[in-house]
């Protein structure tokens, strides 16, 4: 049976979970393995424009091996969460912060701009849907991954004439495997994560799939993550592969790369910039040395270090290493003011603190 939600026409899953299993499924749903039963999915096509809204049963899609998105990474994605409220409803953070950013991406891509509002309303709607997916354990979240894809079925390295926008959604628990201990970062010598005048700033999965390497080579290392330089230097921190990063001075004050293009301007990166400022805090977009971060992690002129991004929320960044050296920042576990930023954001995006920035979009 198909009804209309709106732009969107909806035609439910014939076969949902069963209720039971999915109440087991929540208790540890680890992050991004498991997903609901309905996704959201627009088309366009260069004689239609944007068309065929539907939220329908999460199924696999079937398309030509010559498909665009195949061969040349034509592809944009976001991430977003939407949280359980103590009186039982729910809510997203920010999701026109998302739908302008995706608009950016897509511009960087060559691919056409999805209207913020219909963005929204994809997202909205199949939350709605989806609503007895969302987990209210402590630290846990409805993670929604809208993507588009080039569909056009060619081998011509050129815009797509087609491509089709998708949200889906699974619910997560904490980013990390060790939960919320401080993560060990490892800075790559060999690899960059974005040039100037490349993709940077934009969400594309190419940025990931080039990132994957420095990523293994951490993991090789015993770290976490890899925390990328500027490609032109090679000294400047600029971020991890899905991550912004803050340092916390002895003087209470807080730094944050600026954004210079080869950076993506993460949505937590400004909420946080703006949570400090209300409590009191200097905080500078200026960049910040890979040599300074350890002169001033060995000083004790730097105390604390974080990586923030919807994913992982706020993580405590514990040790820095590459192949010739490793430091410590403050005592190698999570701080203060690291702890005082995260309690804060999390407050606002699960309805515990206020909302005075008007962050907070519920939904019915
Ligand atoms: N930087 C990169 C490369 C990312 O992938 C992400 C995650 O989306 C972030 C930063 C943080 O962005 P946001 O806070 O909007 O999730
Ligand atoms: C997010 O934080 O939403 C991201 O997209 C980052 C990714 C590494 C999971």
């Amino acid at each position: 049976m198909s009804t209309s939600k709106g732009t969107f026409r909806f035609e439910p899953n014939p076969s949902p979970c069963d209720p039971s299993e999915r109440y087991t499924l929540l208790e540890n749903p680890g992050f991004g393995r498991v997903f609901t039963d309905h996704m959201a999915t627009i088309r366009y096509s260069e004689a239609l424009g944007w068309n065929d809204a539907k939220i329908g049963a999460r199924e696999a899609f079937r398309l030509e091996p010559s498909t665009l998105v195949f061969h040349y990474a034509q592809e944009i994605f976001e991430g977003m969460k939407a949280y359980r409220l103590p009186d039982g409803s729910a809510a997203l953070f920010r999701p026109d912060a998302n739908a302008r950013r995706f608009q950016h991406s897509a511009a960087r891509l060559a691919m056409p701009l999805l209207p913020e509002e219909l963005f929204i309303e994809a997202v909205r709607q199949l939350v709605q849907i989806e609503s007895a997916w969302i987990p209210s354990t402590e630290g846990s979240a409805l993670y929604l991954r809208p993507f588009m894809i080039a569909t056009e079925a060619v081998l011509g390295v050129k815009p797509s004439s087609d491509y089709l926008f998708c949200v889906v959604a699974t619910p997560v628990g904490a980013y990390f495997k060790g939960g919320s201990a401080a993560v060990k970062l490892w800075t790559s010598e060999r690899y960059s994560r974005a040039a100037p005048g490349g993709t940077g700033d934009a969400k594309c999965g190419g940025n990931y799939a080039a990132s994957l390497a420095a990523q293994a080579e951490a993991i090789r290392h015993g770290c976490d993550q890899v925390v990328f330089l500027d490609a032109v230097e090679r000294r400047w921190v600029e971020e991890l592969g899905g991550m912004n990063v803050f340092f916390v001075f002895e003087d209470g004050s807080l730094q944050t790369p600026p954004l210079t293009g080869t950076i993506l301007a993460g949505i937590t990166r400004a909420s946080l910039i703006t949570l400090a400022r209300d409590m009191g805090m200097t905080v500078r977009e200026e960049p910040y040395a890979i040599d300074q971060w350890e002169a001033d992690a060995r000083s004790g002129r730097l105390v604390e270090a974080f990586a923030c991004g919807t994913a992982a929320v706020v993580s405590a960044i514990g040790h820095v290493k590459n192949s010739e050296s490793a430091f410590t920042v403050g005592d190698g576990n999570v701080g203060p003011v690291t702890a005082r930023l995260k309690a804060a954001l999390l407050g606002i995006q699960t309805g515990r603190a206020s909302d005075a920035h008007g962050w907070v979009h519920r939904l019915p």
